[in-house]
C-alpha cells in the first residue's frame, strides 16, 4: 500500500490491563492499515478490545505495547500536550451518548473546539451554521440537547467533531443509543460527510447492519484481529445497500 495513502497505521499494538493481581490483556497484538478516505468498521463481541483499540487510535491512551501512526506520524511517545494538539488537529470524536454540553445550544457546542483551536477561523458561528446545515439541522441552531432527539443530537456531535476539519473522524458505538430510523440517519450522514469532505471514518459497532455498509469490516476477537472483509463484495449485499438507502430516504420524508 502507498504509504501516503495510510491515514492511521498500527504495529502489533497490545494494551494490559491491570486489575488487582489480575492482568486483562485487552488488546494482543493489532496491526492495522487505515486508508485515507476510507468508511472502516470494528466489530466484535463486547469486550473484544474495540474501544481500547479506538483509544489508543486517538491518543486517549497509551498502548503498553506497539506504535501508533497518525498522518505518517508515530504518536506512541508522544507528550499529553503533544497528543492534544494531533487530537484537537486530526481527529473527531463521536461517543455512543453523544456527550453534547447541555446547557450550550446546537450552534454553541459546534463553534465550541473551533474557539479552542490554535488556528481557528475568522468566524466560528458561521462555521458552525454551515456544517449544521450540511447535516440538515440548520432549523434547529438554537436548540439545547435537551429539545433535540437523539438522531438530532448525535448529528450534532458529527458536526461537533468536523468543526475543525479533521482528516479523520472516529466513532464509538455512534447508534447504539438511538432507534433504527435516527441510527440510519446518522450513518447516512456519516457517509455523506465522508463522500463530501473525504473524511475517514472510523466506526466501532457491534450493530452488523451498521458495519456492513462500510469499505471494510475488521472484525476483533479476544483483542486479536480474527477476520477482515469487504461488505460490498457481494450483490445480494449490494441489493441490501440499495433497499436501505430507500428506506432511510423515505423515512427522511416522513421526518419532514
Ligand atoms: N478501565 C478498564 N479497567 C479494566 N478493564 C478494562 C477497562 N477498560 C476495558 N477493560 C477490559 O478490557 C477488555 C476490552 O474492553 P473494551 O475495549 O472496552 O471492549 P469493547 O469495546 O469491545 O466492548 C475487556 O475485557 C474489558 O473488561
Ligand atoms: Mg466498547
Amino acid at each position: 500500500m502507498d504509504e501516503d495513502n495510510i491515514i492511521v497505521e498500527t504495529r502489533d499494538l497490545t494494551k494490559d490491563l491491570q486489575m488487582g493481581q489480575v492482568t486483562i490483556r485487552a488488546l494482543r497484538g493489532v496491526t492495522l492499515q487505515v486508508r485515507r478516505g476510507e468508511v472502516l468498521s470494528i466489530i466484535g463481541p463486547s469486550g473484544s478490545g474495540k474501544s481500547t483499540l479506538l483509544g489508543l487510535i486517538g491518543g486517549l491512551d497509551t498502548p503498553t505495547g506497539g506504535r501508533v501512526l497518525i498522518d505518517g506520524r508515530d504518536i506512541t511517545d508522544l507528550s499529553e500536550r503533544e497528543l492534544t494538539r494531533i487530537r484537537n488537529e486530526k481527529i473527531g470524536f463521536v461517543f455512543q451518548f453523544f456527550n453534547l454540553l447541555p446547557t450550550l445550544t446546537a450552534e454553541e457546542n459546534v463553534a465550541l473546539p473551533i474557539q479552542v483551536a490554535r488556528k481557528r477561523p475568522a468566524r466560528p458561528a458561521q462555521r458552525a451554521r454551515e456544517l449544521l446545515a450540511m447535516l440538515e439541522l440548520d432549523d434547529r441552531l438554537h436548540h439545547r440537547p435537551s429539545q433535540l432527539s437523539g438522531g438530532q443530537q448525535q448529528r450534532v456531535a458529527i458536526a461537533r467533531a468536523l468543526a475543525n476539519n479533521p482528516p479523520l473522524v472516529m466513532c464509538d458505538e455512534p447508534t447504539g443509543n438511538l432507534d433504527t430510523i435516527s441510527g440510519a440517519l446518522v450513518m447516512q450522514a456519516l457517509h455523506d460527510v465522508n463522500v463530501q469532505m473525504g473524511t475517514t471514518i472510523i466506526i466501532v459497532t457491534h450493530d452488523m447492519d451498521v458495519a456492513s455498509q462500510a469499505h471494510r469490516v475488521v472484525a476483533l476477537v479476544d483483542g486479536q484481529i480474527a477476520d477482515e472483509y469487504d461488505p460490498r463484495s457481494s450483490a445480494q449485499r449490494a441489493g441490501l445497500e440499495v433497499l436501505r438507502r430507500e428506506r432511510v430516504m423515505s423515512s427522511e420524508g416522513a421526518v419532514r
